[in-house]
């Protein structure tokens, strides 16, 4: 949840500030893109240095670079933040966060942040304990500010209490769950189909197509981004699934697609059936190597259709389910494309010509057009498959806002 995410981090004055390195890592280890913002007086307990160099960054500490006297624009680091962390947050920080003053470049990010905000104390447990830091936090709270609770433990005063801040990977671990049930699509299961099917001819040959999964993948990938929990079902392919809300199935024949899609459609709310799925496969699958002497058993291959998955899951679809299948064609695209959408009873179908440059297997790039049930066609510029991903799943939340999933058509 954390991969690609803008996070402002903001270290005020505590004995705790030592573990913000540890918290910068990680959150660079996660994906994040991390600026750090500290108070003035944070720097005698951590170097600005340290975080830099682990964020990748400069560091901020004043409204204005001493030598230059160029601002440090409080405005855009809010602005830029798609979560604001402030860990540690002292007791001095958070009084000043609960009555708005703003006598610091944190507090003045913090007032500009229009992002979830979220906040780990760290003091010692009377400060902790008293009743106005309690007010505070629960002044923070009421507008919507999210408290990470302080661990019970011995404290730098020597006392043993609350008030000791959050241990970074726990910091982390809330984060990723927070963000996860804010995320558009959490509680959505959907199954995504990747790659292509090899249909067996003996132990050693196969026919198959160029399919490289990375469109599934990609998709896949994006669904999970936005909190959906995905089952990807692959065929062969070299690539790796990269986000933890990812199950992975690898299949070999359409056959095995089949039924493992069989498993998880009734239960999914979204399906994308993004696999080049072999059309054909041989009738008779020998069990030893075909010699090709003599050639017969090689020359004179009897083919049958394989099951059109995509057209099955079609049938079985019931109201408030998502359906969403690929059209790669060379030519009368849209016609057929629009016959597929139909057949296969697709709440929309997402279009690829191989006539376009940079479209289809094997690419980084692709450019689609997307048809709807109600005949809306939406044309796309060619993109990477990342970004295409971000448009065909855009159209399933817009989808499930407007609620118009019925199995009409
Ligand atoms: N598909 C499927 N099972 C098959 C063949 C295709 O589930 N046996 C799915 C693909 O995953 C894709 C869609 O159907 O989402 C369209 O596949 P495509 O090969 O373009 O079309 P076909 O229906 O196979 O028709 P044709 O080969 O005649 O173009």
């Amino acid at each position: 949840m954390l991969n690609g995410k803008n996070i402002v981090l903001g270290v005020t004055s505590s004995i705790a500030a030592y573990k913000s390195a540890f918290l910068v890592r990680l959150l660079v280890k996660a994906g994040a893109n991390v600026k750090v913002v500290m108070t003035p007086t944070s720097v005698e307990f951590i170097t600005p240095l340290t975080l830099s160099v682990l964020s990748k960054n400069p560091v901020y500490s004043e409204f204005s670079s001493g030598k230059t006297g160029e601002w440090n624009n409080h405005v855009e680091l809010g602005l830029w933040a798609d979560l604001m962390l402030i860990a540690p947050a002292s007791a001095n920080t958070l009084a000043k966060m609960a009555s708005g003053i703003c006598d610091n470049l944190l507090l003045g990010t913090y007032l500009s942040a229009r992002c979830p905000v979220y906040f780990a104390p760290a003091m010692d447990l009377d400060m902790y304990k008293h009743g106005s830091t309690t007010e505070n936090i629960m002044k923070l709270k009421s507008r919507g500010n999210h408290l990470l609770s302080p661990a019970f433990g011995e404290l730098a005063s020597g006392l043993i209490g609350e008030g000791r801040m959050a241990e970074p990977e726990e910091i982390i671990e809330a984060l990723q769950k927070s963000l996860q049930q804010q995320a558009p699509l959490n509680g959505k299961k959907a199954l995504v189909t990747a790659g292509p099917t090899f249909e067996a001819i003996d132990p050693v040959r196969f026919i198959g197509n160029h399919s490289s999964g990375k469109m599934g993948f990609a998709l896949a990938d994006e669904l999970a981004r936005n909190g959906a929990d995905v089952t990807l079902i692959c065929g062969p392919n070299a690539l790796q699934t990269k986000h933890r809300m990812i199950k992975r199935m690898d299949v070999m024949s359409a056959a095995e697609m089949h039924k493992a899609c069989l498993l998880d459609f009734a239960s999914s709310d979204i399906t994308v059936m993004a696999a080049a799925v072999a059309d054909y496969r041989p009738v008779h699958v020998a069990d030893h190597k075909i010699k090709k002497e003599g050639g017969a058993g090689l020359s004179n291959i009897e083919l049958e259709q394989t099951m059109d998955i995509l057209a099955d899951l079609g049938k079985r679809k019931t109201k408030g389910q998502i359906l969403v299948g690929f059209a790669l064609e060379t030519d009368s695209e849209l016609i057929h494309a629009k016959e597929k959408l139909v057949k296969k009873n697709l709440d929309f179908v997402v279009l690829n010509s191989l006539k376009d440059d940079g479209a289809g297997f094997g690419t980084d790039s692709n450019k689609i057009t997307i048809i709807d049930k109600h005949n809306k066609t939406e044309n796309f510029e060619l993109k990477e498959k990342t970004e295409v991903a971000r448009d065909v799943v855009t159209k399933i939340k817009s989808l499930l806002a407007s609620t118009d999933t019925g199995v009409a058509i």
